[in-house]
């Protein structure tokens, strides 16, 4: 499907996208798509990057600073298909001048909708329900089986109040009758957050120590490296859950895997982890543990949003005009 080469500037686009994404990147820019959806790699990045005069990655693609040294060197954007970028070492791309965007607002109810999934199930235990039901285990109804955690009425603390955690907060709040607790060391205005009847807090402490379930939505960065920690998971109320949607490397994995098995936690929600695609082994074995493959993004509408997002950033940058989304 690749378009024929022209003076069209050339874009590698590292993963699969969908049809109607491949279809209208390939009618402005000269596209090489990646048919075999196989990741590149570290050598096939710099090869890329010596290539093309854009790259389109994903958070599959690891662009470190070794990568992004290839020479000769002939991008001048990396467009990332995604709202997170901590895969590309964003101060190497500017010391090279190569210019990162990336693709907010088209994913946050996706991903709102996902954390409140993840909190739904780890809460009333629905993944463990269906296993033992697929499992030729239930019995039959009876008052005493598989009982959960009710959400209304409960804490809910948000760990950073960014676009996907105030979709949570109104889904939570106004869906689901909970309060809502926020900490972000950039708070959104405080009329914003009272239509979503969230309250700041002065310190991530402060969430951890009342909510009943802590949702993650802060970057991640070198700062935010497991900010969720031993000692932070231990100031979480003894009974409550962890929600994790943003960044696996937000969350030390071993301590949170001590922290369940001590009972000090009574469950996890998990999106995302901190060495993708593998899992923490102990967790696959904890019932009360619900894991799901990074589908934050994972609907037709956002995924394909994303890459028209995408898109928009290279026509822009191609026509010399500011980047809609420019992170660097
Ligand atoms: C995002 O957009 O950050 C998703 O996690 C996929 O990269």
């Amino acid at each position: 499907m690749s378009a024929p080469a022209g003076s069209r500037p050339r874009v590698v686009v590292t993963r699969k996208l969908p049809a109607e994404v491949e279809r209208a990147l390939c009618a402005e820019f000269d596209v090489r798509l990646n048919e075999s959806d196989t990741p590149l790699g570290a050598d096939g990045l710099a090869q890329a990057l010596r290539e093309a005069d854009a790259l389109l990655p994903t958070v599959t693609d690891r662009l470190t600073a070794a990568v992004l040294a290839a020479e000769p060197l002939r991008t001048k954007l990396l467009a990332n298909y995604g709202v997170g970028f901590n895969h590309i070492d964003t101060a190497a791309a500017g010391a090279r001048g190569i210019a990162v965007s990336n693709t907010p607002d088209v994913l946050t109810d996706a991903t709102a909708d996902l954390a409140v999934t993840l909190l739904l199930m780890v809460t009333r235990r629905t993944g463990e329900g269906e296993r033992e039901l697929r499992a030729g285990g239930w019995t039959g109804w009876r008052p005493t089986h598989m009982v959960g955690t009710a959400i209304t009425g409960k804490t809910l603390g948000l760990v950073g109040m960014g676009r996907i955690a105030r979709g949570v907060a109104r889904r939570a709040h106004h869906g689901f009758g909970m309060k809502v607790i926020y900490h972000d060391p950039f708070p959104p205005k405080p009329e914003d957050a009272a239509a979503l009847g969230a309250e700041g807090r002065s310190s991530l402490e402060a969430v951890l120590e009342e909510a009943d379930v802590v949702s993650l939505h802060c970057p991640a960065t070198p700062e935010t490296r497991h900010l969720m920690n031993a000692g932070r998971l231990a100031l979480m109320k003894r009974g409550a859950y962890l929600v994790n949607t943003a960044r696996g490397d937000v969350v030390d994995e071993a301590a949170l895997v001590e922290a369940l098995r001590s009972g000090h936690l009574a469950g996890a929600g998990l999106d995302v982890f901190e060495r993708e695609p593998e899992v923490t082994p102990a967790l696959l074995q904890m019932e009360n543990v619900v894991l799901l493959p990074h589908l934050g993004s994972a609907t037709r509408e956002a995924r394909i949003g994303m890459g028209m997002r995408a898109l928009e950033n290279l026509r822009l940058f191609f026509a010399g005009s500011p980047l809609r989304d420019r992170v660097v």
